[in-house]
């Protein structure tokens, strides 16, 4: 076990090099298996949740070896199972693509549920929906999911709620499917688009990512040979740039992709943020005072759920009183009582939490309940007068590349110690 210590308000001068995209690295590890080939993924980030799904493939057959520190080649050309084990998925939520990757190569997955990240009733029902809808035979049984068609057939899928899993899960399961796959009221999260372009360098015939209708014309092989270098990561370039806006600060991000960035830019430069985008980087200027403002978590190109603790965190101390409405997930807001031991005032009342800017929050010992609560943690750790401890960081360690490499460059006091 270990834990973050950090002293708070320093200022964080300089630049940051934001790493591959999580979201986008989960799907794409996954996406492999559809292939009895070798593939290139540059820029994967070194995180738990890829390290976790890189064990997943190995247990499944495939070869999967580090051609330098970002670069990953997997050659699933040997995989010949269907079955995932319990013991392989209970910590992933992600681990829910490799339904769909293996009904996609093999029309049969017999996969348990995903564990991840606990907040709130978190269903799958959309993906279900949709293996059906292209012929698949699915049931549940002992807490695994089977998923066995004799032939996959192209459909027209209306999701009934925008979900990023079950878009990309579909686009695995229907690209070598018979015919063309139509998913309507899809998501258009940039990890969407980044898995079909993925796809696409293999031989499928993907259109419309990143638009809410996607057709999927069905290929008969996929191809190895592929390179396919990740995205930024929209989400720890998003905390960076709140890291950024507090007073004193002047951070910029680089190798992002402004376009992602731009409902979090709109935002800070509401709360008096000075945001500047230079080409491929974002500079961000701290406020001497944070002005308050109101957030609602939408799907993309909304503001981000993914970035929703951590702006909470920043509003702490903004002047006057704050509004967050969690657009996506029922329970986001475990997060709330660790604040509440550094000084900050929230209310929560259902999907609402209001916040009252108060003057200082103060260094206190702290848990991480998720990955972005945890971020969110540190960030009020940063902006804390004294010494916070943040414990449980395996959980900030699943999805941010180096945190502490990339904050004590910029300033940070931040310590890892073994607990
Ligand atoms: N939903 C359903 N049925 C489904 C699927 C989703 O009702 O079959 C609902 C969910 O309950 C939720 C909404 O639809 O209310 C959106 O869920 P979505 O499927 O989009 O979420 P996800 O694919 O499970 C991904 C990210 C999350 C991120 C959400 C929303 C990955 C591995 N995870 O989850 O990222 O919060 O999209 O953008 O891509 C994180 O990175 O910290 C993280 C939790």
């Amino acid at each position: 076990m270990e834990k973050y210590i950090i002293h708070g308000q320093k200022p964080l001068i300089g630049d940051v090099h934001i790493s591959g995209s999580k979201n986008a690295a989960v799907a794409i590890i996954p996406a492999a298996l559809l292939v009895a080939g070798k593939c290139r993924i540059e820029n994967v980030p070194d995180i738990g949740d890829v390290k976790a799904l890189m064990d997943i493939l190995v247990n499944l057959g495939a070869e999967v070896e580090y051609e330098d520190e970002n670069t990953l080649a997997i050659n699933a050309e040997n995989v010949n199972t269907y079955i995932a084990t319990y013991e392989m998925v209970k910590s992933l939520r992600a681990s829910y693509y490799i339904i769909g990757a293996l009904l996609g190569r093999f029309g049969h997955a017999e996969v348990p549920f995903p564990g991840g990240c606990d907040f709130g009733y978190r269903p799958i029902d959309q993906h279900i929906k949709g293996f059906e809808a292209l012929g698949a035979e699915v049931s549940i049984e002992h807490g695994i999911i089977k998923a066995k068609a004799e032939r996959l057939t192209g459909a027209s899928i209306y999701l009934d709620v925008v979900s990023v899993g079950a878009t990309i899960n579909l686009m695995l399961a229907a690209v070598k499917a018979e015919g063309v796959t139509v998913i309507e009221n899809a998501a258009k999260e940039p990890h969407v688009v980044d898995v079909a372009n993925f796809l696409n360098a293999m031989g499928a015939n993907i259109r419309g990512a990143g638009t809410d209708v996607i057709k999927i014309k069905g290929v008969d092989r996929l191809n190895g040979g592929t390179t396919h270098s990740i995205i930024p990561d929209q989400i720890e370039a998003g905390t960076f740039m709140i890291a950024g806006a507090a007073n004193g600060n002047c951070i910029t991000v680089k190798n992002v992709i402004p376009k992602h960035m731009e409902s979090l830019t709109a935002k800070l430069t509401e709360m008096g943020v000075k945001v500047e985008v230079i080409e491929d980087s974002i500079r961000v200027t701290g406020a001497g005072k944070i002005l308050r403002a109101n957030i609602k978590t939408l799907p993309y190109p909304g503001f981000p759920t993914d970035l929703h603790p951590q702006t909470a965190a920043l509003l702490c101390l903004a002047g006057g009183t704050s509004i967050i409405t969690e657009g996506i997930w029922d329970s986001r807001f475990q997060y709330v009582e660790e604040l509440k031991r550094m000084g900050a005032a929230i209310k929560v009342e259902g999907r609402v939490a209001v916040i009252e800017g108060v003057k200082n929050l103060t260094g206190a010992p702290t848990k991480a309940i998720d990955l972005r609560a945890g971020a969110a943690l540190v960030i009020a750790s940063l902006l804390a007068k004294g010494k916070s401890e943040i414990s449980n960081i395996n959980y900030i360690d699943r999805g941010y590349e180096n945190l502490e490499f990339k904050l004590k460059a910029l300033g940070a006091n931040i310590k890892r110690v073994s607990v």
